[in-house]
């Protein structure tokens, strides 16, 4: 070998190295910044941390794990690092609550210390076995690097916050067998039963084909692997955090995991990896034959339906027995860089707790800030019936803008205005990055400018542009950070999604939860969901302005609007 390409090959080789001691040659979905892994405590940057979203007080955090309602306590686990804002080291975090909004933190339940675990506890379920006892489902990264699933019990069923979880000596329950894939094989679901027997879902990836592996037990404790899996789709990449649930027909009260029948649908969600969003298909779940068929309403891969058009990954939902409703928690990563996040001395939040079930038209979910939300709300204005003249924006005074909770319902006028819309518009985001919410259109862009600073050298507007097609009107929402602050090295996307509503009655409504570093917005009910993260530098705490707005050729109607400065709960 010449010098010159010795030089090379050593680089390359360096290289190689490098990638497999940062993330232990395991496949992980993370950015791996070792030198940020494990970091001497820094003092944690006050700014932009939220006052009532859920995050620990320092450190990085990544998906929520385990959820579950058990004897009168809520529980959250999270992966958690330890020692750093970025992601290593990975622990499953604990906290603890009476109501889903005020949270007490408890040391980790789930660490490294077994052979099947030593190298990472990482993300998995709770399920509540007969006789009330939960149990949790992981993934633990093993002394030769394999993704395998592990089980984990409460120590003690008498502690009312079940600190300590022990893990049998008869663990990894299920490791990845010949045709497996050991480095995308994860992320065990809440198991459910079908005539005594129980089934769970293993998330994975066979070359391009995201796949979700069904296992059948009788004792919870020896598992086999089902002939066909439940479900896979061409061309999606690894499935991460996939989620299955019954959803009913007719009733937007929650179901069991475990519940069948005619009047209910099942709904299928995977995290995609490849393009960090995920996305669900609802249909029918066959237990005779362990079959899972999507209806044919929403695209099967990664077009199709998501929760939330914005930030939002690896969420997993869970059954609540005390108030019969389904909840979904999602993560909600920063969007600014492992340098700043270092600095600021923590990473991730996780979205406000939502309630959801099956839309009346049975095509798509609807999703809702839990009720007990509401108990945050404080000081309130109300606005009524004020018109938002052609390119006005007005504001909405009397609240914390930085810290509230935004209802509002807007009436439109006659929709003869609105523009023509182009069918090879087929993606959302790119076609809000196209208008954003300064391009004069017909029946919009009108919305809200939340965390606005005074002069509107920033803000994050959130609003609604409507469209006439074909024999039907298309309504898209955007969420929009790309003036959201005077810091050029943020990631700062034009979030949106379309949505599928009626317009007969002249109104569409929003609901935003705006916290320091977040929007959490609600269309039309909770059709259409996005989160955006934004770190202003002029729009904080009390220099953040809240304004309505109006860019179309039309003027629209505030309807009715309540805002609310919200109170900040007990974090951790
Ligand atoms: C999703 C994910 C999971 C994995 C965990 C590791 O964000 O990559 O697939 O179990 O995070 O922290």
């Amino acid at each position: 070998m010449k010098g010159g390409s010795r030089l090379l090959w050593f680089l390359f080789s360096l290289c190689c190295y490098c990638v497999i001691i940062n993330n232990n040659g395991v496949e992980g979905s993370h950015k791996i910044h070792h030198e940020y892994q494990c970091v001497p405590d820094t003092k944690v940057r006050q700014v932009h941390r939220t006052g009532y979203h859920f995050q620990p007080p320092r450190n990085w955090i990544n998906d929520p794990n385990g959820p579950m309602y058990y004897n009168g306590i809520y529980h959250l686990f999270y992966q958690y690092n330890p020692k750093g804002a970025v992601w290593g080291n990975i622990v499953w975090a604990h906290s603890v609550s009476r109501n889903l909004i005020d949270w007490e933190a408890l040391e980790p339940a789930i660490y490294p210390s077994k052979p099947f675990d030593i190298n990472g506890c990482w993300s998995g379920s709770a399920t509540i076995l007969p006789g009330n006892k939960p149990a949790i489902l992981y993934t633990g990264i093993d002394t030769q690097q394999r993704q395998v699933q592990n089980i984990a019990f409460p120590a003690n069923l008498s502690d009312p916050y079940l600190r300590k979880w022990v893990k049998p000596d008869s663990n990894p329950l299920v490791v990845p067998d010949v045709g497996i894939n050991a480095s995308t094989f994860r992320d065990p679901t809440t198991a459910w039963q079908v005539n005594g027997h129980w089934r769970m879902l293993v998330g994975a990836r066979k070359k391009h084909r995201g796949i979700v592996y069904l296992y059948r037990s009788r004792d919870f404790m020896t598992w086999i692997k089902a002939k066909h899996p439940l479900h896979s789709a061409q061309n999606t990449g690894m499935w991460e955090c996939p989620d299955f649930f019954p959803v009913s027909l007719y009733s937007e009260r929650g179901l069991d995991t475990s519940v069948t029948g005619k009047n209910v649908r099942h709904v299928l969600k995977v995290s995609l990896d490849r393009t960090r969003y995920e996305y669900y298909t609802i249909g029918r779940y066959y237990p005779e034959i362990d079959r899972y068929i999507p209806g044919n309403t929403s695209a099967d891969g990664w077009s199709g339906l998501r929760y939330d058009y914005g930030n939002f990954y690896a969420s997993k939902t869970f059954f609540d027995a005390e108030k019969k409703r389904r909840i979904l928690w999602g993560w909600a990563n920063e969007s600014d860089t492992a340098d700043n996040d270092t600095a600021k001395g923590w990473a991730g939040i996780q979205t406000i707790p939502r309630t959801l079930w099956l839309d009346k038209g049975k095509k798509q979910l609807l999703q809702w800030p839990i009720e007990e939300l509401n108990t945050l709300r404080g000081q309130k204005i109300q606005v009524r019936n004020q018109e938002l003249k052609i390119g006005e924006h007005v504001e909405i005074t009397g609240i914390t803008a930085a810290q509230a909770d935004v209802e509002v319902t807007f009436s439109l006028p006659s929709l003869d205005k609105a523009e023509e819309f182009d069918p090879s518009w087929v993606n959302a985001q790119d076609l809000c990055g196209m208008k954003g919410s300064t391009v004069q259109g017909g029946v919009g862009p009108f919305g809200l400018l939340t965390l606005a600073s005074e002069h509107l050298e920033e803000y994050t507007p959130v609003f609604f542009r409507i469209f006439k097609a074909k024999g039907k009107h298309v309504v898209l929402m955007c969420s929009d950070a790309k003036s959201s602050s005077l810091r050029t090295e943020l990631y700062k996307p034009s979030f949106a999604g379309f949505v599928d509503v009626d317009l007969k009655d002249g109104m569409l409504s929003l609901r935003s939860l705006i916290d320091h570093s977040v929007v959490e917005s609600f269309g039309a009910g909770g059709k259409t969901c996005i989160t955006s993260r934004v770190y202003p530098t002029l729009a904080v705490s009390k220099k953040a302005h809240l304004y309505a707005f109006n860019n179309g050729t039309e003027a629209v109607t505030i309807k009715k609007l309540n805002a609310w400065t919200m109170h900040r709960p007990q974090m951790n």
